[in-house]
């Protein structure tokens, strides 16, 4: 099958070298030139692990190609995939610049029969204003053209991208074209047994599926760090009180890990732009803004222990940071708990002693050269010469650690663990002072 894929950020590469990788042609389309230079030189934008290895294969086997010409991108497919970004506007609100700019090329280019699928992250009622942009390009130029416009919205996390790709538990098509279905179980074929993972529904349903799903799974982890920071003031060990409710299956493990609150380029975005909807239709959505308030205070909540310990007094004090990205295995640091840390740090004149095994660059890209940032080249150096340590990733390898040493490099032997990596017994009999996240050790 011949697909297209316009945008080559994160889920545009992802679903066009996942598709190219089980036999389908792909031309993926950009209007960045130097990006497209890049990607046919085999060399990826971002780090995704897996994905540097399926774009070289897929390229190399003729099945994956990039092209800037919007002509020849519109012409390839018949499924004609949208997966540029939805930044947010100011106000919250998700912003379809870039989303109908693609619909306006392929009204203006298309010679024959398109599926358009809507990939990207999009307010519900977008596929309308899809199918009335491209339908007035169409009508503009004079001609008659048949197409179909679907939302196909995707649930990949950053971190394990390929392999959600290929086994997430579901692929949600809204649309209500019985050609349209046909083409699309024939794009998914090869990934799932399709009366279990592939559902039809109505479009709306579709968009709205999306916000619903990261909203939820957002609110899981508010409502565990709301508990968590009861559990702290209780004396109780909320790690305990995780592993009881999580053995309800009407709850489960998932997503109840608590912690320094959710960050990444997602579900900040998405409650947001959910909320913003709900406020136009003049509904006040109470439940998202506390899930969003909730996470708000949680990332301040590493900052708040930190200068307590301190008794207020963090100017001139060097804070060893391990980890900067919003979750281990990816570089991103949109809307990462470890910038409201360091920004707060920076503000009461403390220094910043950082290091992250993929976001370094990224931090440096942010916030530049400055003098109370200090970028190292491992973890062992972070913490050299550092007053405290905060740790903001979990990345695995700052899992193991040997405490005794630890407590000789930290002057005052604080640690504020802001993902829960460590046994706070152990760390006691180490000497060190240890708060992490409802561990029955408030300050
Ligand atoms: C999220 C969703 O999980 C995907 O299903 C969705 O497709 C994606 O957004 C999207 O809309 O594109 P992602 O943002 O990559 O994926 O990352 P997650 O693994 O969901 O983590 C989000 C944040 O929640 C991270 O900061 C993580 O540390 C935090 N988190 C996650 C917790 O604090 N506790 C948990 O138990 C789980």
């Amino acid at each position: 099958m011949r697909i297209t894929v316009f945008g080559t950020g994160y889920v545009g590469l992802v679903t066009g070298a996942c598709l190219a990788d089980v036999g389908h042609e792909v031309l993926c389309m950009d209007v960045d030139e130097a990006r497209i230079n890049r990607l046919e030189a085999g060399e990826i934008p971002i780090f995704e692990p897996g994905l540097e290895r399926l774009v070289k294969a897929n390229v190399e086997s003729g099945r994956l190609q990039f092209t800037t010409d919007p002509t020849d991108a519109v012409a390839f497919g018949v499924l004609q995939f949208i997966a540029v970004g939805t930044p947010p506007d100011e106000d919250g609100s998700a912003d379809l610049r870039h989303v109908l700019a693609v619909a306006s090329t392929i009204g203006e280019q298309m010679y024959d029969y398109k599926v358009v699928v809507n990939k990207s992250t999009v307010p519900v009622g977008t596929a309308d204003r899809v199918r009335e942009a491209i339908a007035g390009r169409v009508a503009a130029r004079g001609v008659e053209v048949e197409f179909d416009v679907c939302s196909n919205p995707e649930f990949l996390k950053e971190g394990s991208a390929i392999d959600d790709f290929a086994h997430g538990p579901r692929i949600v098509v809204g649309t209500d074209s019985e050609r349209v279905r046909g083409l699309m179980q024939e794009c998914y074929a090869p990934y799932i047994r399709l009366q279990e993972k592939l559902m039809f529904m109505d479009v709306r349903a579709a968009e709205l599926t999306k916000y619903a799903a990261n909203a939820m799974l957002a609110t899981k982890i508010s409502f565990m760090n709301e508990i968590a920071n009861l559990a702290e003031r209780l004396g109780a060990d909320v790690e305990q009180v995780r592993r009881g409710i999580g053995s309800d299956p009407r709850i489960g493990y998932q997503f109840i890990y608590p912690g320094c609150g959710y960050g990444g380029s997602c579900f900040p975005k998405d409650l947001r732009a959910l909320a913003h909807t709900a406020e136009q239709l003049d509904y006040s959505a109470e439940l998202l803004k506390a899930v969003e308030a909730v996470n708000q205070r949680q990332k301040q909540g590493m900052f708040t222990k930190l200068r307590q310990a301190f008794d207020g007094k963090l100017e001139g004090k060097v804070i060893a940071l391990w980890g900067l990205a919003f979750k281990p295995n990816t570089d991103d640091m949109r809307d990462a708990p470890s910038r409201d840390l360091m920004e707060a740090l920076w503000a009461a004149g403390a220094r910043v002693q950082a290091y992250d095994p993929e976001a370094m660059k990224e931090c440096r890209r942010l916030y530049g050269e400055r003098d109370d940032l200090v970028l190292v080249a491992d973890r062992i150096q972070a913490v050299k010469g550092a007053d405290a340590l905060a740790v903001c990733t979990e990345w695995k390898e700052f899992r193991t650690v040997d405490f005794a040493w630890l407590k000789q490099q930290l002057a005052l032997p604080v640690v504020v663990d802001g993902r829960n990596l460590f046994e706070p017994a152990l760390m006691q009999q180490a000497g060190l002072l240890y708060y992490a996240v409802g561990r029955g050790d408030s300050l």
